[in-house]
């Protein structure tokens, strides 16, 4: 019998908790501020200013500082993240064939823009640079996955595979 991970229904304390465990254990280490962060956003699923504010005061490290790597590092996230990540190329190639009506339909399909994530966390949408898929362009990904010559029809269908 399949048993559901316990993980799911658990708490933001018990969150906090373990987050406050992770940072015991790395942070004498060298380096440690990055993958402090990198766990409490696997643990937490994204860093909200909350979160940063435990995490400075756990480690001794400047709020400011903690801020500024996070907005360094794009694969930091300070807003809830969606179950899947849509990318859309942005590069020259794939702007001049079309990607930003793709942008636009996204827009219309699912009510959210570059950088927004859907009310029910389904979709995250983010634009992106050259894939090097110029020569089917446009290009987007889903969750890693490439879609190449995309087109707003064929667009509705691919999002129904999510
Ligand atoms: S410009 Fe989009 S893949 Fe190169």
């Amino acid at each position: 019998m399949q048993t559901k991970c316990s993980c799911l229904n658990e708490t933001d304390a018990e969150k906090y908790e373990r987050i406050a465990q992770v940072i015991e254990e790395y942070k004498d280490r060298e380096g440690s501020l990055i993958q402090i962060l990198h766990m409490s956003q696997g643990i937490y699923g994204y860093l909200p200013l909350e979160l940063q504010k435990f995490i400075a005061q756990k480690t001794a490290i400047p709020l400011s500082k903690v801020n500024g790597v996070i907005t360094f590092y794009s694969f930091f996230s300070t807003q809830p993240r969606g179950e899947n990540t849509i990318r859309v190329c942005l590069g020259t190639a794939c702007y001049v064939r079309g990607g930003k009506k793709i942008l636009e339909k996204i827009h219309e399909l699912l009510g959210i823009g570059a950088g927004q994530t859907t009310p029910d966390r389904k979709f995250t949408l983010e634009v992106m640079r050259c894939i090097g898929a110029c020569g089917l362009a446009p290009a987007i990904t889903i969750n890693g996955k490439v879609y190449k010559r995309v087109n707003p029809d064929k667009l509705e269908k691919i999002l129904e595979e999510y």
